[in-house]
């Protein structure tokens, strides 16, 4: 294997159109910051970038949504994005964005650079244009019916109802959503990538020199893709929101969210130098010392071949970090190429798809609300089921048992067995070693070799493995306590317990560095309870990483038991999202018999304004309104009392049929009727013309 001089590790931006959920921490963060951590425990020279992904349709769509503009949803987004990622003690070196500036140079520079070399094709092709609002229309801009299973409003890019990929010339009655109207197609340039010119270096790239170290799901994926045969894609795309195409013959056109995106590691580390470089701080958060950091330091971590890059994704990205960045760097020449990029599947949750859209998710947000102390408990429950080879599974059921048959009873109980013994028999100080026995040879030469195969498995990308490999520390160290029962020897031999406890002690010290790097934040705590200075990776294995007489901190639990009811209560709460963002499905009422238009236009419907209301005796849904129709004032019995009272109706215009023949109800005539919709819920809800009109317009 090649030695490296130092490491460019990434993270997938996630995009900043809404929050992210555990499934995306177990496919890239969480695996990324474990192999970072070990790499900066091991003292290597390492840049670990990630930032907010802000462009392409995710954002305005959302913006739609929320009924806001763009700018206001990747503000919202990139904070509570980043507050949680420094919440569960993801530790990236810049947190950037890609509406910053400096990417929108990076990324124009590279566009222009890839242009000047005669390695972009233009084409001409027809796209569905709003001809009223002016714009071509972005796929999930366009409605219409599906033509897979007849849903009337699936988008052009997917109908949500039967999941099919669709595309917008696909759809039945496409219709614009920004005006209702159907669009028409008109000509459009755009700038496309000929990834086919580039099979045979991606065969001999991938298929050939990487056979061996890519995961088997990444390599499969691409092999599939490039046996398939590629083809150009389009770089560029008609949208007012992203980044200008840097060309005179562009105007309204921006760059593709997948040229721009992955090309946000690289202007994130040029603003990393940046700003440590010039003390001016935005989102730069250097993890370790940068000495002698110069501003132009970026191209090291990307133009030096002695460099590792190394791309964190979920599967859902692979074609673009395998295939379609590295094509982009290739074709620039200026630029390192990943040396792996270790994607995970997807984590599934209580058996069903993760999803924010269908409520059946947990938000990092909310998982940090409900368990603000705990980070490392979901840092490990994760770690412990990451999807690493094929889909996996988060149930609360299992987040319980590992936190209470693994951290506490395991890691937890043996720290605490080894702290409080220490304090019960030696006055909290390191007690000295004596003649050791052959239990403590073994247990020591067990205790060096774990952080060897711990370091194997991360630098393998195996960290399912390497977490196992921390717990089978700490049982390590409860076995030895089990075997050695310090408790029972004290009485007759208490140098001997001093020497157990010295032992234990020293494997205690070692599962804070090791444990660094998977649970930082317990890590932290033993280290506190050992009275230790965080010790590197260099150190891991020794047996003496604690003199005699060294003092003790105060012994406090490092896990606590999560009991049932709280897992429950997860439960339920999961369960109650899904059925509150589930659509109302409505019975909607058969079309009645067909009526002419003379027969239409024999009813006289108007607008009225109500003067008076009250409620009738004897009646608990009628309600005596008092209406000014223009051409009179009369009575109307109307049967809204149930969501109606007489003071909210006074004041309001309401349409009502004019012309039908009075009727008595309880003894009082009735002159017309007030007309309503009944909501899926049973509730009526009054028709009004959008704006206040004359009492006695006319309703056609
Ligand atoms: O899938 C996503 O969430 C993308 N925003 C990931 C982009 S990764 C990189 F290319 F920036
Ligand atoms: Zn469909």
């Amino acid at each position: 294997m090649k030695n490296f001089k130092r490491y460019t590790v990434t993270a997938a931006l996630p995009y900043a159109n809404g929050p992210k959920h555990i499934g995306h921490l177990a496919g890239a963060y969480i695996p990324s910051d474990v192999y970072v951590r070990y790499l900066r425990s091991a003292g290597k020279d390492v840049l670990f970038v990630c930032g907010s992904d802000e462009h392409g349709t995710a954002i305005p769509n959302q913006a739609l949504k929320e009924n806001t503009t763009s700018q206001a949803i990747i503000d919202k987004y990139h904070k509570l994005i980043y507050d949680c990622f420094k919440k569960l003690g993801i530790a990236f070196d810049i947190y950037h964005r890609t509406s910053e500036q400096i990417h929108h140079e990076t990324s124009q520079e590279i566009f222009l650079t890839l242009y000047n070399k005669g390695l972009l094709t233009e084409e001409v092709s027809e796209q569905y244009y709003d001809d009223e609002a002016n714009v071509f229309l972005a796929d999930r801009y366009i409605v219409g019916t599906c033509p897979k299973c007849g849903n009337p409003n699936a988008y052009g890019d997917q109908c949500e109802k039967c999941g099919s990929t669709l595309s917008p010339r696909e759809l039945i009655n496409p219709k614009s959503t920004l005006t209702g109207k159907a669009p028409v197609l008109r000509e459009t340039k755009h700038w496309y990538l000929p990834l086919q010119n580039y099979e045979g270096w991606l065969q001999e790239w991938i298929l050939k020199e990487h056979a061996d170290d890519w995961k088997a799901n990444v390599y499969g994926q691409c092999k599939s893709w490039i046996d398939a045969g590629l083809q150009a894609r389009a770089m560029t795309r008609d949208l007012d929101w992203g980044i200008k195409v840097p060309l005179p013959d562009a105007e309204g056109k921006v760059l593709y969210v997948w040229f721009d995106a992955p090309i946000g590691y690289v202007s994130a580390t040029r603003a990393f130098f940046q700003e440590i470089t010039s003390g001016k701080i935005k989102y730069a958060q250097p993890q370790r010392e940068f000495k002698n950091a110069k501003a132009d330091d970026w191209k090291t971590y990307w133009q030096d071949p002695e460099t590792k890059l190394v791309h964190f994704i979920g599967k859902d990205n692979i074609v673009f970090h395998c295939i379609i960045f590295p094509i982009i760097l290739k074709a620039h020449g200026e630029f390192i190429l990943p040396d792996n990029v270790p994607a995970n599947e997807f984590m599934n949750l209580e058996g069903d798809k993760m999803s924010t859209s269908r409520g059946w998710s947990i938000e990092m947000h909310e998982y940090i609300e409900d368990f603000p102390d705990k980070p490392d408990v979901l840092r490990y429950c994760l770690l412990a089921n990451l999807p690493e080879s094929k889909d996996s599974e988060f149930t609360w059921k299992d987040f319980q048992s590992r936190n209470n048959n693994e951290l506490v009873a395991i890691l937890g109980n043996f720290i605490n067995r080894a702290l409080v013994l220490t304090q019960k028999y030696f006055d909290n100080k390191v007690p000295a070693r004596g003649t050791l026995q052959p239990v403590d040879e073994e247990v020591i030469r067990a205790l060096k070799e774990h952080p060897r195969t711990i370091a194997a498995s991360i630098e393998q990308y195996r960290f399912r493995e390497a977490t196992a490999g921390l717990m089978d520390l700490a049982r390590l160290g409860n076995k030895y306590l089990a075997e050695t029962e310090p408790w029972k020897v004290y009485k007759t031999d208490p140098a001997r317990v001093g020497t157990i406890l010295n032992i234990a002690l020293q494997i205690a010290a070692n599962l804070a560095i090791v444990g660094e790097v998977f649970l930082p934040f317990s890590a932290k705590k033993i280290n506190a309870m050992l009275n230790l200075e965080t010790k590197g990776w260099s150190d891991a294995g020794s047996d003496a990483l604690l003199n005699p007489t060294h003092p003790l901190g105060a012994a406090a639990l490092l896990f606590e038991k999560i009991e049932d009811d709280v897992i429950a209560k997860q439960l339920q709460k999961l369960h109650d999202k899904k059925k509150s963002m589930e659509p109302v499905t409505v019975d909607v009422a058969p079309l009645k018999p067909e009526v002419t238009f003379d027969d239409f236009s024999k009813l006289d419907i108007r607008v009225g304004k109500v003067l008076a209301a009250e409620k009738m005796e004897k009646s608990n849904k009628l309600l005596k309104l008092t209406i000014d129709t223009g051409v009179d004032k009369r009575t109307v019995l109307s049967g809204i009392a149930q969501h109606f009272s007489p003071e909210e109706m006074i004041g309001k215009q309401v349409t009502l049929i004019a012309n039908l023949a009075p009727r008595k109800m309880m003894g009082i005539e009735s002159q017309g009727m007030v007309l309503m919709a009944e909501d899926a819920d049973g509730k009526l809800k009054l028709l009004q013309p959008s704006e206040a009109v004359f009492p006695g317009s006319v309703v056609s």
